[in-house]
């Protein structure tokens, strides 16, 4: 009985060491953590593609809010992270790489419903006003905090999964989403909400 017992240890002991192969050709950074392989990595996946549709939707919203903006420093922030912007996605179009996907978006209703309601307040909003721009300012923060709640989220899985690299990428773009947020409230709080207060 107990050799029987010891047989079936190693089957398992075998098995789980096959499993922890490394798969050839893929690059040793790029490899997750075999462990993990399954239902995390498809929904890790996911979410990439899900922000990756939300970054083109944001690019395309930040433009008509820059344009919509009365003063040149909100619109200067804008432009600033738009460059920023174009540059996450290709941090993206580098983790599908890493992992031997080609990049795809899934759509996402929650980034859209953001950005609806930022073209409402757009529109809700008189030209040439600073509460246009304070109006701004939040609805690019709600952007922002979904990205920053997206790019923390992912990086926690890569790291689990064992994509270093692609952990590293995510926290790049976590930091940059960060302080954009913080340059919002920084230039709420040093002009456009008192000046908006004084229309
Ligand atoms: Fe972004
Ligand atoms: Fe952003």
């Amino acid at each position: 009985m107990d050799s029987k017992k010891n047989d079936k240890n190693k089957n398992q002991k075998s098995k789980s060491e096959s499993q922890r192969k490394p798969k050839s050709g893929i690059p040793r950074q790029a490899r997750f953590n075999e462990k993990y392989e399954g239902k995390l990595k498809e929904f890790f996946f996911e979410e990439l593609k899900d922000v990756y549709f939300a970054e083109h939707e944001a690019l395309k919203a930040m433009k008509k809010m820059e344009a919509a903006a009365t003063s040149d420093a909100l619109k200067e922030s804008i432009t600033k992270h738009q460059s920023e912007t174009e540059e996450q996605i290709n941090r993206l179009e580098e983790i599908f790489a890493l992992l031997e996907k080609k990049p795809s978006k899934k759509k996402c209703e929650g980034i859209l419903g953001i950005i609806k309601d930022g073209e409402g307040v757009i529109e809700d909003t008189q030209e040439d006003t600073m509460v246009r721009d304070a109006a701004i300012i939040i609805a690019n923060q709600k952007l922002e905090h979904y990205e920053i709640t997206s790019y923390g989220s992912l990086a926690e899985l890569a790291r689990t999964l064992g994509l270093d690299e692609a952990a590293e990428l995510l926290e790049t773009t976590l930091n940059e989403e960060k302080k954009t947020d913080i340059s919002l409230t920084l230039l709420a709080e040093a002009s456009v909400n008192e000046e908006a207060a004084t229309e």
